[in-house]
Parts: structure tokens; C-alpha cells; sequence
């Protein structure tokens, strides 16, 4: 590995590790150079939704890069980037839809982060300087998004440059809490007194909505959410919704924030956005915040875009991959039950227990914990032994698979899990 002229991302040099070569992939299945096939039960980095090389995803590709591949997006516009915003606008609440195109999940954040503190200083309000998040949050790893994002080791080295955020208590729950309302009043509570403290002083409250992806999937109930949303409105503090990982399915409806029947007012999308085709990712913002920026003055302008912004072939796959989500929504909102059954009929020995849509979880038991608990890569290696990718964050083992997992492979992901818990 250390003499390998890739450098991988989230992999320690010293370790040595050999990457899997990757030759393939159909549905579910990854095909390995070696001749051996994987169940992908994390949907690759989270992303894929119906499939590898879904077939309508790679039609929409081909046939956009015969027609335009690229175009720069500041004063061009073109037809796949229109029609996903429309989409997008007629399937969220009214007001939320303004359209921001950026590339991944972190450049989604980065640009929330940005429209909310300008948003305030563009209507003279620079008093607002105050961000609140969550502990145990991740939001990428550009500097803003790091900002908000629980400190670690990930982001240590950069701790003098990363800007203060206040960091509210996350109500982290699972199956047969008994604490979870003590929980959840104390981190109301937190919540209420950062506000009374600063009535005015608030620009904006960052959280992942329902599910904390990286921070070891961290379950949180969908009303203490919208009680959470509720309490900032009260005090005026914008609401950014995080749903790069939660976004096209993943907790069971479209979106997160349906199951919590609060809408933000900053809307961060990536991740399944393409169905795992293609980098893309959207900021979708409140048209009455939109507005703050609509003025001749160029300091209040959001200056910012990438080259990628809105590419063509991203749109396009984005387009397709949102027709199949629609039709695989039933799917979606029975993939719970299917975990629950599942784990009624394995009864993997875990602790925390937690499901919430397509996502389950659970913790080793007897572990210290953290991100980098041995644990974690020495399952992920049985796992891989056995046949499935699973990629344990730390003492915390979980499965999202895509949406047309068979149920013959949900069993085989549950089996291994199974036996190799058994196993320690
Ligand atoms: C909730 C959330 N936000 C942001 C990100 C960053 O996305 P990306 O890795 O595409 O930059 C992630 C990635 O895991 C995420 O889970």
C-alpha cells in the first residue's frame, strides 16, 4: 500500500492494506477480479439505491453524453439540470425550492453553511454569528463541513483552523431504551437555554436528520427532531438539514424530515442522488431565504460554484434514478419489517439494537467503542471472508443495502453477522 501510486481515502498508509479490485457489479453483487462476488450491503459508500450498472441509469448517461456532456453553469443553464430541479420543487414543500448544485456531500454542507451566515448578513443581522450542532455529527470533511462536524481524529490536525460551533447533546437512541425521554428533555433543554441565552444570536442549527451516518449510525426518534426544528423556529435560527446520507429512501420515505413532518429551511442532498453513479449534490433552499440575496449590492451575491457544478451527465442519471426511487418506494417503506423480521429470526448477540428504514445497526457488546475500535476491521475481513461487504464504523456494525436486495441475500448479510458476532 505505501508504495501504491493511489492514495486511498480513510486508509492509514501503515496498515498495507491490499485494495479489492472491483471488475464488475450487477444488482446487488460486486464482481472481483479474483472471480469471487460480494453482497454489497452499504450500497458502496452509501450511495447505490437500485443496483450496479442499473441499466435505465446507464441508458440516461449514454444517451446525455451524446448529447451535451458538459456546459459551464454560470449563465448557461441546460435540460437534465431543469428537470431534476423540478422534480425536486414539486416533491418538497411548497417554498422549499431553490435549487444549488455542487458536487458531493460536503460541498452540499459547505454551501447550507454559507447561504445561512450570509443570509443574515445580508439583511444587516451580523449579530447572528452562532452555529449550533450536534455531537457525534459528520458532515464531510472540507473545513466548514469539518467545522460542524463532531471533532476526531479525522479532524484534529486542523482543530486552530475549524471555526467554534455550540454542540447540543444527540438523544442517540435504540431498541428498549428506557432513558431515551430523559434523553431527549435534556437535550431540549440544552437546546432552549443556548437560545435564551443568545435570543438574537443564532444563524443556524445543523443536524442529520433521524440517523447520525458516520458517527456510528446514531438513531435519534422523529419527534424529538421536530421538537428540536420547533424550538430554533421559535428563536428564528435558520434549519439545515443534513440528508446527504438520509436523502432518496434511506429512513423509509422519501426524505427524512416526511417522517419527522417538520421541512428545513436549507435541505443538503447527495450521496443517492445519482442511484451511485455520479458525483452530484443539491442544496435546496427556502425561497424566502433565497431572497436575501436578491439585491443589486454584488457583497450580498453568493459567490461560490465548482467546475462539475450541475454536470449534465449527473443530472441525467439524477433524473433516472429519481423515477426509479419513486417506483421502489413501496419497497422502501417495507424494508423495516423486513429488518425487524430478520433480526426476530437471527437474533444476532449485540447490543443497541436499531432500525430505521432501510438502515439497521447494532454495537458489539463489551467494547470500549470509537471509530477506531480493532474490532471493526477485523469483522469487516470476516465479513469480506464470507462473501458480503459490510464495513463496520468501529465497535458498530450495520447494513444499507440497495433497495433490489433479494431476500436470499438480506439472509446471507444477516447469517454473517450472526455467526461472526457469535464468533468473538
Ligand atoms: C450526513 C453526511 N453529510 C455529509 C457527508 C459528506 O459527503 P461526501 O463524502 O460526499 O463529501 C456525509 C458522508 O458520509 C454524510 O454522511
Amino acid at each position: 500500500m505505501a508504495d501504491s501510486k493511489i492514495w486511498y481515502p480513510f486508509t492509514p498508509l501503515s496498515a498495507n492494506l491490499v485494495p479489492q479490485k472491483v471488475v464488475g457489479g450487477s444488482g446487488a453483487r460486486l464482481r472481483l477480479a479474483d472471480g469471487r462476488e460480494l453482497i454489497d450491503a452499504i450500497s458502496s459508500w452509501w450511495v447505490n439505491l437500485h443496483g450496479h450498472g442499473h441499466p435505465a441509469i446507464a441508458e440516461a448517461i449514454a444517451e446525455q453524453a451524446r448529447t451535451l456532456e458538459h456546459v459551464i453553469f454560470a449563465g448557461f443553464t441546460h435540460e437534465p439540470a431543469e428537470r431534476l430541479a423540478g422534480l425536486l420543487a414539486e416533491a418538497l414543500p411548497p417554498g422549499l425550492d431553490r435549487v444549488f448544485y455542487s458536487d458531493n456531500g460536503s460541498t452540499a454542507v459547505e454551501v447550507a453553511l454559507k447561504v445561512a451566515w450570509q443570509y443574515w448578513r445580508n439583511r444587516g443581522e451580523a449579530r447572528r454569528d452562532r452555529i449550533v450542532a450536534f455531537d457525534g455529527a459528520y458532515h464531510g470533511d472540507t473545513f466548514g463541513a469539518m467545522s460542524a462536524g463532531a471533532r476526531s481524529t479525522f479532524s484534529a490536525p486542523f482543530e486552530p483552523l475549524l471555526f467554534a460551533v455550540d454542540r447540543a447533546p444527540w438523544p442517540h437512541t435504540w431498541d428498549g431504551d428506557a432513558q431515551v425521554e430523559t434523553k431527549e428533555a435534556a437535550a431540549l433543554d440544552w437546546l432552549r437555554q443556548a437560545f435564551e441565552r443568545h435570543p438574537d444570536g443564532y444563524a443556524a442549527c445543523i443536524l442529520e436528520p433521524l440517523v447520525q451516518g458516520a458517527g456510528g449510525m446514531r438513531m435519534v426518534r422523529p419527534a424529538f427532531v421536530a421538537r428540536a426544528v420547533r424550538l430554533a423556529r421559535e428563536f428564528g435560527v435558520l434549519v439545515i438539514f443534513d440528508e446527504v446520507m438520509t436523502g432518496f429512501g434511506r429512513t423509509g420515505e422519501r426524505f427524512a424530515f416526511e417522517r419527522v413532518g417538520e421541512a428545513p429551511d436549507l435541505l443538503c442532498l447527495s450521496k443517492g442522488i445519482t442511484g451511485g453513479f455520479l458525483p452530484l449534490a443539491v442544496t435546496v433552499v427556502r425561497d424566502t431565504v433565497q431572497a436575501a440575496f436578491d439585491s443589486p449590492d454584488p457583497v450580498h451575491t453568493l459567490w461560490h460554484g465548482h467546475s462539475y457544478t450541475a454536470n449534465p451527465l449527473g443530472c441525467a442519471a439524477a433524473v433516472a434514478s429519481w423515477a426509479l426511487t419513486e417506483a421502489a418506494l413501496p419497497v422502501v417503506r417495507a424494508f423495516e419489517a423486513r429488518h425487524r423480521d430478520l433480526l426476530r429470526r437471527f437474533q444476532p448477540r449485540a447490543d443497541r439494537i436499531r432500525v430505521c428504514g432501510t438502515i439497521v445497526a447494532m454495537d458489539v457488546p463489551g467494547r470500549p467503542g470509537g471509530y477506531h475500535d480493532p474490532v471493526g476491521p477485523a469483522l469487516r475481513q470476516a465479513f469480506l471472508d464470507d462473501g458480503v461487504l459490510l464495513r463496520p464504523l468501529g465497535d458498530t456494525v450495520y447494513a444499507m443495502p440497495p433497495y433490489c436486495m433479494t431476500d436470499a441475500e438480506l439472509e446471507a448479510v444477516y447469517a454473517t453477522i450472526t455467526r461472526r458476532l457469535a464468533a468473538l
